[in-house]
Formats: structure tokens, C-alpha cells, sequence
């Protein structure tokens, strides 16, 4: 079964602490948290202060997305803020390892994200010291884009790697997610469904999280 991760940056912020009531009442496990800082992508979003807010409201496991430059500067301030999992961009990081190991020494969970020109083989050699990928399946800044069919062959590999290697690293779908196309995401091999769009533009957003809960 797969867990599912509504994102949000798709929320009305005028209704966040009912969206967080509503989350934390639905068949959702995680609650995703995109943090942009306009340099590493082409949009602004929110930072630890709201993280802050809404880690209080929720009852769910915040697992932070960090799509900023330099991220190993916030590490501390998002530990703050209660994030559960932190999830640092390969492309953002000039000594990935180094920023693994932060996340960890600070008790988080560690995740790297890859845009969709990275290859999943980029990984290899710090596969062992992560809990989580993230494969971006649109390119990262906004929510309502459509999902990259190459994303399918790159959870493959990905979990062909992760087998070889016996890990226990799970594989986050990020971008795009439908109740369309999450059957294909998940017998591809993906563990974790970001949502964004799919759930808060939908009319009944508790439904549509229980209506991906029962595909996976
Ligand atoms: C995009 C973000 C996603 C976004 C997904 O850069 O990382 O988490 O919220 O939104 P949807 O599901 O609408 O594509
Ligand atoms: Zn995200």
C-alpha cells in the first residue's frame, strides 16, 4: 500500500487550519510541504515560519521538500519547525553527503530529490545513507503540471538499485498525479504519492484522498 502525501502548495492559505483539520481526519499519512526560494526554481513559496504552523496543526508526518540553493543553511531552522523527513535537491547540493549527514545528526528523516534530467544512477553511491528518493516526474516550481512518462522507467531502475543493494529506501512520486495515472506509479514501484492539484482543486478533497488510498 502505498502512502499518500497531498501537497500543500495547492491549498487555499485562507482555510489552512481546515485543510489541516481535514487532512488529519483522511486516509493520508503525510502532509508534503514545498519550500521554494526563487533561484533554484522559478517560484516563491513559504519557509519554516508556516512549516512551524502547520507541523502544530497536523498530526501527520511533515515530510519537507526543499526546492532552495544552499539548503545545508536551513537545515537546523526546518528541524524546528518540526519537519519529519527533509528532502534536499542532488542538483542543489554541492556535497550532498555531507548535507545527509546534517539531516541525520539533527534525528530527521533524509531524502534527495532528482529533477527529470537526472538519472536515477547519480544515487549509487549514497543510496545506502538515505530513507527516501524523491524523482520529480514535472519540473519543480509549480503545482498543476503534467506528469513526465519517462518518470515509469526511472522508478524502475531505481527500485532495481534499491533491491540489489537491500535497502530499505522508498521511492516518492513528485509532480503530476492523478487518480488517472497513479495505478501505473504505484506497479511501477513507487512507495510514496505526492498529490497536489488532484486533491485541493478537487470538490471533495477528503474523498479524492481516499479514492488514491483505495488504488494503491
Ligand atoms: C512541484 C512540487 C510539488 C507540487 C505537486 O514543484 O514539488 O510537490 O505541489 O503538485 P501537483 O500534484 O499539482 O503536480
Ligand atoms: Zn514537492
Amino acid at each position: 500500500m502505498a502512502i499518500i502525501a497531498p501537497s500543500l502548495l495547492s491549498a487555499n492559505f485562507l482555510n489552512l487550519e481546515q485543510d489541516c483539520k481535514m487532512l488529519n481526519e483522511s486516509a493520508a499519512e503525510w502532509f508534503h510541504l514545498d519550500v521554494m526560494d526563487g533561484r533554484f526554481v522559478p517560484n516563491i513559496s513559504y519557509g519554516p515560519m508556516i512549516v512551524d504552523f502547520i507541523s502544530k496543526a497536523t498530526t501527520k508526518y511533515c515530510d519537507v521538500h526543499l526546492m532552495i540553493e544552499e539548503p545545508e543553511k536551513y537545515t537546523e531552522a526546518f528541524h524546528k519547525a518540526g519537519a519529519d523527513n527533509l528532502t534536499v535537491h542532488y542538483e542543489a547540493c554541492k556535497h550532498l553527503h555531507r548535507n545527509i549527514q546534517q539531516i541525520k545528526s539533527l534525528g530527521m528523516h533524509a531524502g534527495v530529490a532528482l529533477n527529470p534530467h537526472t538519472p536515477v544512477d547519480s544515487l549509487k553511491d549514497i543510496l545506502r545513507d538515505i530513507d527516501l528518493v524523491c524523482l520529480m516526474s514535472v519540473n519543480p516550481g509549480f503545482g498543476g503540471q503534467s506528469f513526465i512518462g519517462q518518470t515509469l522507467l526511472k522508478i524502475k531502475q531505481l527500485k532495481e538499485m534499491i533491491n540489489e543493494q537491500l535497502l530499505n529506501v522508498k521511492i516518492e512520486i513528485d509532480g503530476g498525479v492523478t487518480l488517472e495515472n497513479a495505478k501505473l506509479i504505484i506497479d511501477a514501484g513507487a512507495d510514496v504519492l505526492v498529490a497536489g492539484n488532484t486533491v485541493f482543486k478537487s470538490e471533495n478533497p477528503f474523498n479524492t484522498i481516499a479514492a488514491l488510498k483505495a488504488i494503491s
